[in-house]
């Protein structure tokens, strides 16, 4: 890999000042620290003087971090969990529960199709889906769940998967597993050096003849690796297996096209990364298996139409489902390929910057070749060996150095998963980079 020297960068010194790099962490690093932050320290700090060929992206717009609405008293770089919903599209939530409280019948008992039709039309189009085959749901898991409860099962059944399948999925299989008599198989994969090209041949090689349904992550969980799910569906289409998408991370962070992949089903969150209020999840449905695919709730629409289904799957909060369009418009006024591109640039320069910083081999190509907005980078030994689980490390970077950041041990081995979305800086990948050191100090 190229590295540059902090002058060859051009983060050079204008004339009897510190770097102007350096300035903007002093300035920026302030409120979290607990001691003072000298500029020998900071320069002393190897991965400033080896930061990586490519720079950080520019910030989407200088006021990125005020649109929403996290405590600034700590680092964020945990957006892949449950998201963060800018506050605009708060705000309009809001107003729509607001009406709803004051014309309940109206509004859920009257229009609630029509309210939804327009939020439909917009996630459709979002993600190059059929808008007559895309369901609401909660979230992914529901997804999955309705997904797994909606085939007839015969005893003998396989589901195959990655072993980096998300373990909520995993569970729900395994449940399943009592009742009908079917297996899961989880296809072992390797501890590093994973690539979406790599893992997708994996799954394809595993396909046996018991093998009834593949599931496999657009982006895997554990290790933020973006798979190459074509492929697999490809495979799987060719060998009349039935393949279920878990796009969780997908809307938002990929360029998507639902119908381009063209898989039996794709579930996906919208709180994620499209910054949709939480509970915003989908489920879209090949023609083929409309008629069989239902929600978990079964109620007064059963059998009448999908859409009819999904929309009333009983009382319940319909706002975040009535502003995914609202987020989808949020980010669209600075254009949403700026945006994923942003993320992705910011999430593969923090790769780069981290490993340098901790001497740590990348886990995946440093080009960012199977990155999304996300990646995984390897926990320096120093900083591991002072804590008996990832559990310990996580809290005692979120209690004592204020960084929240999930701490995943993968086979024995532990690494950080790092977010990028626009209300993250550079800065903040720099914070996470001291803290680590410092923790292994
Ligand atoms: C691959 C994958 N599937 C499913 C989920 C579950 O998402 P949710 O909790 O919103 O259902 C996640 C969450 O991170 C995930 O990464």
């Amino acid at each position: 890999m190229e590295h540059r020297t902090l002058h060859r960068s051009g983060f050079g010194r204008s004339r009897g000042s510190a770097p102007h790099f350096v300035r903007f962490m002093l300035a920026e690093r302030k409120p979290h620290r607990s001691g003072p932050v000298c500029v020998t320290e900071l320069m002393g700090a190897p991965y400033l003087a080896r930061m990586p060929a490519q720079p950080a992206p520019s910030p989407i717009s200088p006021r990125a971090k005020d649109l929403f609405g996290l405590d600034r008293s700590y680092t964020f770089l945990n957006h892949g969990s449950f998201g963060s919903c800018p506050l605009q599209v708060l705000a309009a939530q809001d107003r729509s529960r607001r009406e709803i409280e004051a014309r309940p019948i109206e509004l859920l008992g009257r229009r609630v199709e029509e309210l939804l039709q327009p939020a439909r039309q917009a996630v459709a189009a979002f993600v190059q889906a059929d808008a007559a085959g895309l369901g609401f749901m909660v979230n992914a898991t529901e997804g999955v769940n309705a997904v797994l409860h909606s085939i007839e099962w015969q005893r003998g059944d396989e589901v195959l998967a990655l072993d980096m399948l998300y373990n909520a999925v995993r569970k729900s299989v395994q449940r399943l597993g009592v009742s009908h008599g079917i297996t899961l198989r989880e296809v072992v994969t390797p501890s590093e050096g994973w690539s979406g090209e790599k893992l997708a041949n994996l799954l394809i090689d595993a396909i046996a003849s018991q093998t009834r349904l593949v599931i496999v992550d657009h982006v895997t969980s554990p290790t933020a690796i973006v798979v190459d799910v074509q492929r697999v569906i490809q495979a799987c289409k060719a060998r009349g297996i039935l393949v279920l998408v878990d796009g969780a991370h997908a809307p938002g962070m990929l360029d998507l096209s639902i119908n381009g992949l063209d898989a039996d089903w794709y579930t996906a969150n919208l709180h994620k990364w499209t910054c949709a209020p939480k509970g915003c999840g989908m489920l879209v449905t090949a023609p083929q298996h409309r008629n069989a695919t239902h929600p978990l709730a079964t109620s007064h629409h059963f059998g009448l139409a999908y859409t009819k289904e999904f929309d009333w799957q009983g009382t319940r909060d319909i706002t975040a489902w009535m502003h995914a369009g609202t987020a989808i418009e949020f980010f669209a006024q600075f254009g949403w390929n700026r945006v994923r591109e942003h993320n992705h640039s910011l999430a593969v320069w923090a790769h780069n910057a981290l490993c340098e910083a901790w001497s740590v081999a990348p886990l995946t190509d440093a080009s960012g070749s199977s990155m999304g907005s996300m990646c995984a980078v390897r926990v320096p030994k120093a900083t591991r060996m002072k804590h008996a689980s990832v559990e310990d490390l996580a809290r005692v970077l979120y209690e004592r150095e204020r960084v929240e950041i999930p701490v995943i041990d993968w086979k024995g081995e532990w690494h950080v998963r790092v977010s990028a979305h626009i209300h993250t800086a550079q800065e903040d990948i720099l914070r996470l980079a001291d803290a680590v050191r410092a923790i292994g100090r």
